[in-house]
């Protein structure tokens, strides 16, 4: 009988979070003033040339921070080269994009603006269509010194994406003793930390902190089936050297779950499929049916909330 409670309160007691690969995500300090700032330019078209996007365009908050295709449309429906990746808990990533070659949540925001498969301007000529909107400017005169311009545009959108970070997800909430996870994440967990899932995907936002070669048990890009492209050079675009060929920054899978296309590429639609794909060429592993719904799972139960989200 003594037994049989040790080994009950053993297994319904929860785990020592110290001891975990994987935190509770937290929120981080803002400036709220910067926030609701940021929160506005992140909706406004105008930062589009023709007026057509905005960074929620294909950032969509209500759902998981990215939009529902391989590859997005920025102005005049040209088609971006690769992936829309979430804006939810960016803040916690080592580099910004896929290749890393933002070096932080600031210094990523001149891209869509310049990019001509994007926003598709220059910073003289948005500064120049915000400048008319007056009291636009004299908002930006009271929170920042130089009034309106590309480094406080940058900041304040900043700011606001470091407010983005979903909470509470069962998992957190479970790692913390707060709340139940269910069997089958659990053992998906398990799974996720045996396999070596965890060796790269890891922390707060199970990924975003470190590069990493696609196809590290096997050549994803020669089995894809269709042409490489430049994206596909991944840090090697950004670093010129050889070893970073096909590397890519490990994503963070807090709302992969969410997701409707998988990896840089968009090549994949389901998240058992980019499981099956992620154990077959970066563990040489192939997975049993129940063990990828297991990890599914787990990757769902990673899933937080923020306000900017439907329930
Ligand atoms: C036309 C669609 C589109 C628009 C508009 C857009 N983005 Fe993105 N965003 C993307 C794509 C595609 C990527 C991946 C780019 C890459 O890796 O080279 C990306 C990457 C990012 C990332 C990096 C996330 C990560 O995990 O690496 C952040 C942050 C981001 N965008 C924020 C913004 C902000 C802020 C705006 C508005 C100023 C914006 N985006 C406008 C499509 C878009
Ligand atoms: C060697 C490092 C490494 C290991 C091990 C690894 N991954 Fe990944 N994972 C990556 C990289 C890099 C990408 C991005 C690849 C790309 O987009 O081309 C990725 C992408 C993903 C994605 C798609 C996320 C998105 O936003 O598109 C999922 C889901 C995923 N991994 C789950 C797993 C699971 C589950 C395991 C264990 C079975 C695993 N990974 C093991 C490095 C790794």
């Amino acid at each position: 009988m003594i037994l049989r409670f040790l080994i009950w309160a053993l297994l319904s007691s929860s785990v020592c979070i110290a001891a975990e690969p994987i935190l509770p995500l937290h929120s981080v300090a803002t400036d709220e003033r910067k926030v609701a700032l940021g929160r506005q330019l992140f909706f406004d078209t105008r930062l589009s040339r023709s007026n057509e996007v905005s960074c929620a365009s294909c950032h969509q908050l209500a759902t998981h921070g990215a939009d529902k295709v391989p590859r997005s449309k920025g102005v005049a429906g040209r088609l971006g080269d690769v992936r829309a990746p979430t804006v939810y808990n960016s803040v916690f990533n080592i580099r910004q994009a896929w290749d890393g070659k933002a070096i932080d949540l600031k210094a990523q925001v001149t891209l869509p603006v310049e990019n001509p498969k994007e926003f598709a301007t220059t910073w003289p000529e948005l500064i120049a269509t915000l400048n008319e909107d007056k009291s636009f400017v004299s908002a930006f005169e009271q929170v920042y010194k130089g009034g309106l311009s590309s480094d406080a545009i940058s900041d304040a959108i900043a700011h606001y994406e470091r407010s983005l970070i979903t909470l509470n997800a069962p998992f957190d909430l479970w790692l913390q003793g707060k709340g139940p996870l269910s069997e089958q994440a659990q053992e998906g967990y398990h799974l996720f930390k045996y396999y070596g899932c965890i060796n790269c995907h890891q922390g707060k936002n199970v990924g975003g902190n470190m590069f990493a070669k696609m196809g590290t048990f096997g050549d994803y890009f020669g089995d894809r089936g269709t042409p490489i492209e430049p994206a596909d050079y991944g840090r090697y675009n950004v670093t010129k050297r050889e070893a970073d060929k096909f590397t890519f920054k490990v994503p963070g899978l807090r709302l992969a779950a969410r997701q409707a296309y998988f990896f840089h590429d968009g090549s994949e639609q389901s998240l058992e499929g980019a499981i099956d794909t992620m154990a077959r060429y970066q563990l040489g592993r192939s997975l049993s049916k129940a063990e990828l719904a297991a990890i599914a799972a787990f990757l769902e139960s990673l899933v937080g909330h923020h306000q900017e989200m439907t329930p």
